[in-house]
């Protein structure tokens, strides 16, 4: 492992076509899904990355079998909508907080003991989120301080759980995806209102098993499911991380020279504020190719090199741009004028605090250039930009975000460069070819 790696300033700017990699938060639910069912699901274009790895592992600690045909496809074959079987040994979900919260709504609805750990970052982010809804239905989790943090165990609910009708405080896939996926072994319907819509993949693919979700507003409602309804696909195709393809948007936008294609990228509308706030900031941006692949849309996007002005969003567009937050930052950084981002308390609670990291790291590139709110930034663009040493705080999208910041300033020094394995291993090999183009 580096613990130090250099990326030098990009004059030349990038171009060329890069292959998005899998979606991570589909491939999760694609594995997750396919386990429970009893006929094997062929999964293409997967996201061979260290969190997706952690829900395999997962799945196959509780009997399913997956085997990997080549890094992005796999067979996995379950052995029925009942058949988890109680796994031997502690449950190890990384770094991942999707693989925890999700496993934690599937098994609370399981006649059997299992326990969870995790790293470091994952013993400080916030289970009770999902633990406290889980309750409700009767589950029986515990855990470090009251319930709400790793190590955690979940005993069997004695009597199975209880519909329950649940108004979220927070616009949370996780939180949504943890009751849907234990809703459907309740003994009535399961409701989970947000306040704002978050991604709705996990909805798209119960449909695709036979698992109809409803929709009402912000609300969606599942009913208990039975093994009959239960049907696996023969096959999913899962489209390019939309969260994977920011950085090459942004660094497309802001790199004078450049002129990039982006292959094969999930553009699912809950998915998409990055793009809405691109194009408030003026980017050129294109889509085109648009298709529906799996039940998800689909595009391949043109992005070339252009002048940016700052903008403002909040609360509201949030849910749809949470992960991209670090790599707007140095889009936001790169252009003129101020951008002020509100309503992004959440990214306190992600694989560290991103808030803090960006006000911190960036700040090292462009001094006084950023300002980290309660809930949100202040972000002065157009400023000088400096070569520094920066810390990653071993979080993929922060150290991304200062490699695509760092090339198109005056460079930076990374410090734990590799924690980009999370969710996009080819990073510096795609950013160094696209550089050579
Ligand atoms: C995810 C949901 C989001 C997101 C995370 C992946 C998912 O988290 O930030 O990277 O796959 O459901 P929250 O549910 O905490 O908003």
């Amino acid at each position: 492992m580096a613990e130090l790696m250099t990326v030098e300033k990009i004059s030349g700017g990038l171009r060329g076509e890069v292959k998005i990699p899998g979606d991570k938060s589909i491939s999760h639910r694609s594995v997750m899904l396919s386990g429970l069912g009893s006929t094997p699901v062929r999964i293409t274009n997967f996201l061979h990355a260290q969190d997706c790895l952690s829900t395999v592992a997962c799945l196959r600690a509780l009997g399913a079998e997956i085997e990997f045909q080549s890094e992005v496809e796999l067979m996995v074959t379950g052995h029925g909508f009942h058949g988890l079987q109680e796994p031997g040994t502690v449950i190890d979900a990384g770094n991942s907080g999707t693989t925890l919260r999700l496993m934690m709504g599937l098994l609370s609805a399981q006649p059997f003991f299992s326990s969870f750990t995790g790293d470091a970052s994952l013993h400080r982010r916030p289970m009770g989120r999902v633990a406290k809804p889980l309750s409700l239905m009767g589950a029986k989790i515990y855990g470090r301080e009251k319930n709400t943090k790793l190590p955690l165990a979940i005993v069997p609910a004695e009597g199975g759980l209880k519909g329950v009708y649940y108004d979220s405080p927070v616009a949370s896939a996780q939180v949504k995806s943890a009751l849907l996926l234990a809703g459907m072994y309740a003994n009535g319907p399961t409701t989970v209102k947000e306040p704002f819509v978050s991604r709705d993949h996990t909805e798209r693919m119960l449909a695709a098993f036979g698992v109809p979700v409803e929709r009402q507003g912000t609300a969606v409602t599942i009913n208990p499911v039975t093994a009959e309804d239960y049907k696996a696909p023969e096959a999913i195709e899962v489209p390019g991380d939309i969260s994977s393809a920011a950085y090459w948007l942004v660094a497309g936008v802001t790199l004078p020279g450049s002129k990039l294609l982006l292959k094969n990228v999930g553009v699912n509308e809950t998915r998409t504020g990055v793009l809405d706030v691109l194009e408030q900031m003026g980017a050129k941006v294109e889509l085109f190719n648009q298709r529906v692949s799996g039940g998800e849309a689909a595009a391949d996007i043109r992005v070339e090199a252009g002048p940016l002005r700052g903008t403002e969003f909040g609360v509201e567009i949030m849910p749809r741009l949470i992960d991209e937050i670090p790599i707007i930052a140095v889009a936001a950084l790169m252009a003129e004028g101020d951008t002020v981002i509100t309503g992004a308390g959440e990214l306190r609670v992600k694989e560290t605090d991103r808030l803090a990291a960006i006000e911190q790291e960036f700040g090292k590139l462009s001094p006084g250039a950023v300002e980290a709110t309660e809930d949100g930034l202040v972000i002065h663009g157009g400023r000088p930009l400096q070569k520094a040493r920066c810390i990653t705080y071993d979080d993929h999208r922060i150290a991304m975000s200062l490699a695509i910041l760092g090339a198109a300033g005056e460079g930076v020094e990374l410090e734990h460069p590799d924690c980009v394995n999370i969710s996009y291993p080819a990073f510096y090999g795609d950013l160094a070819r696209l550089s050579k183009a």
